[in-house]
């Protein structure tokens, strides 16, 4: 019987596109699932928009949409993205919809039955001018601990230290400025602290064949064998909320997070309502696949900031559901670019938008990150060099070329038709050339299941490492037995056997390179796909064909560009300022950026948050012009209403350019030095290139954005930005001051 499989990744905030860190967690449940299903494992691959929570309905009033618009749009974008990625989910579903809203209420319905809910009433703050109880991101005030100014209502990010908002001093609501009022609400709460919940999650956590890393943080918040230190946990929130209203509790919804992991199941039900699970050969019924006793393995993965979401209350709510538990958790760190934690309010990150708008190949990325990737709860890091020396080395040097070489020789001498191929044996080849012996089949069984082994444990990395060591294998033996010499004197050979091996070699390394290319199917399934169809397949590569061969007289197509290599242009465009200005595109948002960067996050109830600030990157018109969603030219688009207090956040001020500069290897880019008569200069890069020769810019007076957070850039450090139009047309105009102005005026 084949294992059936059922898997999720995190569902991400319908609030933004996806993120580097969002694309890296799909790569590594992605491969790891396509590689389950060459293994002949039934699974069913789920995804969703998390679409409620009091940041998705602010920001939506923001933009003047409502919730489910919002969430609409950006579930669009999400869709097409995660296609563009390769990433082979069997559907992808919301938290907003009547299967999670109904199974969110049969859910609680339970755990209230089993007497695991109670009301009890806090004190919270309220926005008295917003008229609504404020998550503790939407506080700011002073650290009650070491005084910062303007910290945020659970930690200081001067200090460290956590608090309750209730402690800030001075406080103040982020939504409208307004002093916030404590007021008194009644909440309804899942009690985590009864000891039969204790009880389970310890016997859950330890029976779960959970990674040492997250084993351990549980056992810190479990505490041994005494009483546990788990706080009840807070499921409701006041009205006005984006998401269910709990059916017993008028003007209460529940709380984001409860809903959330529950549109897992949400959007597996919708999967079967569809008929794609029957589609994708499941018999059974939706309550039969899901009933706690059925034979189906149920994997999360996740990043390490939501662990005791999943490892903790994620668990207790099915249990005491009775609802079938996870298999198992699959936690992973976070990405990092160059070193650098990704931020929203540095600047710092990848856009994977951006990757693609700029043409690069979503399976160069998946290739690297893979490579990146184990079983641990490590960060790992996007370094440019290192990926653009790691895919073009292995990738183009090792791989492709193998089947560029080896086809063109078929092609050329043998009608593309193989010969009895030796890799079966020890078997030695005598050419003019020397003597050779063959890589041995024993070799392919072996490493295929060493790979094999390190693809089911998540050691993607280990696995890889293994298919290039066979690649530089099949090279060496290319490179010893020289076809290219066999080949020149093909029509008069020296030795009369030469041609005979000549075939052989060649047919030899097709044969090698369709195991290499079966090992790399998980992480390149376009690629596998060409070298099917090149190599004229039958069907499409299965683990077993590990232990198959093509026959003697087998033909291939010609050879077929399979990939191309990076040019580091690329990486360059991927860097650059995207827009005709220096404005740094909105960054990514950074993934629940909580804090706690050594992971790990242990807070019991956190509220869900916007990251950082700045100006939200939102796909809200039907289908944004590349450039308008890099916030570049939009003609006639008009953005969102804001206040005069939003725009005199803005600091601009007069600039003189006293140095403009070209950048070595940046096509759009100038280094501009700037002067705003406040004792230093700034540097700027602005995407000005194409209008402007540096030396006709030194001198000029032009308005800058003075007070715009640093962004770091592959050339330095971007402080500030040039203001400057344009349209669909060609042309760049940077914007100048009337005469008059003095270096350092505000404008406004
Ligand atoms: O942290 C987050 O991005 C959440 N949206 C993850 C939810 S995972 C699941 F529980 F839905
Ligand atoms: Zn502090």
């Amino acid at each position: 019987m084949p294992r059936t499989l059922f898997v999720t990744t995190a569902l991400p905030y319908a609030n933004g596109p996806f993120h580097i860190g969002h694309i890296m967690e799909y790569i590594q449940a992605d491969v790891w699932v396509r590689f389950q299903r060459m293994q002949g494992c039934k699974v069913h691959f789920m995804g969703a928009d998390d679409a409620h929570g009091a940041p998705i309905m602010l920001r939506a009033e923001t933009h003047g949409v409502t919730p489910e618009e919002l969430v609409r749009k950006v579930g669009e974008s999400h869709q097409r993205d995660y296609q563009r990625f390769l990433l082979s989910f069997d559907n992808w579903y919301t938290t907003h919809s009547e299967e999670n809203r109904e199974l969110s209420h049969s859910i609680y319905g339970r755990l209230k039955d089993a007497g695991l809910i109670y009301a009890k009433s806090i004190e919270q703050f309220f926005d008295p001018v917003k008229s609504m109880f404020l998550p503790d991101r939407y506080i700011k005030g002073e650290c009650p601990k070491c005084g910062a100014k303007d910290q945020y209502g659970d930690a200081c990010e001067v200090c460290g230290s956590t608090y309750a908002a209730t402690e800030l001093k001075n406080p103040y609501s982020v939504l409208t400025g307004a002093k916030p009022e404590l007021r008194t609400s009644e909440h309804l709460f899942f009690r985590l602290s009864d000891p039969k919940v204790v009880k389970f999650l310890r016997r859950w956590t330890t029976q779960t064949p959970l990674q040492p890393e997250v084993k351990n943080k549980i056992a810190e918040w479990l505490g041994g064998s005494g009483d546990a230190k788990l706080a009840d946990w807070d499921i409701s929130r006041d009205a006005p909320y984006f998401g269910f209203e709990i059916p017993d509790a008028p003007g209460k919804y529940f709380y984001v997070w409860l809903d959330a992991p529950i549109g897992y199941l949400a959007s597996l039900k919708n999967y079967f309502d569809t008929g794609k699970a029957q589609t994708n050969g499941e018999t059974r019924s939706f309550e039969e696949f899901i009933a706690p006793s059925s034979e189906v393995e149920q994997y999360h993965f996740i990043g390490k900031d939501i662990i005791y979401h999943h490892t903790l209350f994620w668990p207790a709510m099915l249990e005491f559901a009775q609802r079938k538990l996870p298999t198992n958790v699959y936690v992973h760190g976070f990405i990092t670019v160059s070193g650098e934690k990704m931020s929203k309010s540095r600047g710092t990150g990848i856009s994977p938008q951006r990757y693609l708008e700029v043409g690069m190949n979503p399976e160069w990325l998946r290739y690297y990150i893979a490579a990146k990737l184990n079983d641990k709860v490590e960060d790992i890091d996007f370094n440019p060099d290192d990926f653009v020396a790691r895919v073009n080395s292995d990738l183009i040097g090792k791989y492709v070329n193998i089947a560029s070489r080896a086809a063109g020789f078929l092609e050329k001498h043998f009608d593309g038709k193989l010969c009895e191929t030796t890799l079966g044996s020890t078997y030695q080849g005598r050419s003019s050339i020397g003597e050779y012996r063959h890589i041995p089949i024993e070799d392919a069984i072996r490493y295929g299941e060493s790979i094999r082994l390190f693809y089911d444990r998540r050691q993607f990395g280990m696995a890889l490492r293994l298919i290039m060591e066979l690649a530089d294998k099949i090279n060496a033996f290319w490179d010893n037995a020289k076809p290219w010499e066999l080949s020149k004197r093909f029509d008069s050979p020296i030795n009369p056997t030469d041609n005979q091996w000549l075939h052989q070699v060649a047919s030899t390394t097709i044969e090698w390179f369709r195991l290499t290319t079966l090992f790399l199917k998980p992480v390149l399934p376009d690629v596998a796909q060409k070298v099917e169809k090149f190599l004229r397949l039958d069907h499409a590569l299965a683990w077993v064909d590990v232990s198959h061969h093509l026959p003697a007289g087998h033909k291939i197509d010609s050879y077929v560009h399979l990939l191309s290599r990076i040019d580091p242009k690329q990486i360059d465009a991927l860097f650059e300022a995207p827009t005709t200005i220096a404005s740094p595109s909105p960054p990514p948002l950074a993934r629940r950026e909580r804090g706690d960067s050594s992971g790990f996050a242990g807070a019991s109830d956190r509220e869900e948050k916007e990251s950082g600030a700045g100006a939200p990157q939102l796909p809200l018109t039907p289908s944004p012009s590349p450039a308008s969603r890099r916030g570049g030219k939009e003609s006639g688009a008009s953005a969102p209403q804001i206040s005069i207090d939003d725009f005199s956040k803005v600091d601009l001020r007069i600039a003189r350019i006293v140095n403009a500069e070209h950048v070595d290897g940046a096509d759009k880019l100038l280094k501009l030095t700037l002067d705003i008569g406040d004792g230093r200069t700034r540097t700027v890069f602005a995407g000005i290139k194409s209008a402007y020769r540096p030396e006709e810019l030194i001198g000029r007076l032009t308005p800058m954005v003075a007070n715009l957070t640093p962004r770091k850039m592959k050339f330095g450090l971007s402080e500030g930005m040039v203001l400057a139009a344009s349209g669909d047309g060609p042309g760049i105009f940077l914007l100048a001051p009337d005469s008059g102005a003095q270096p350092g005026m505000r404008v406004k």
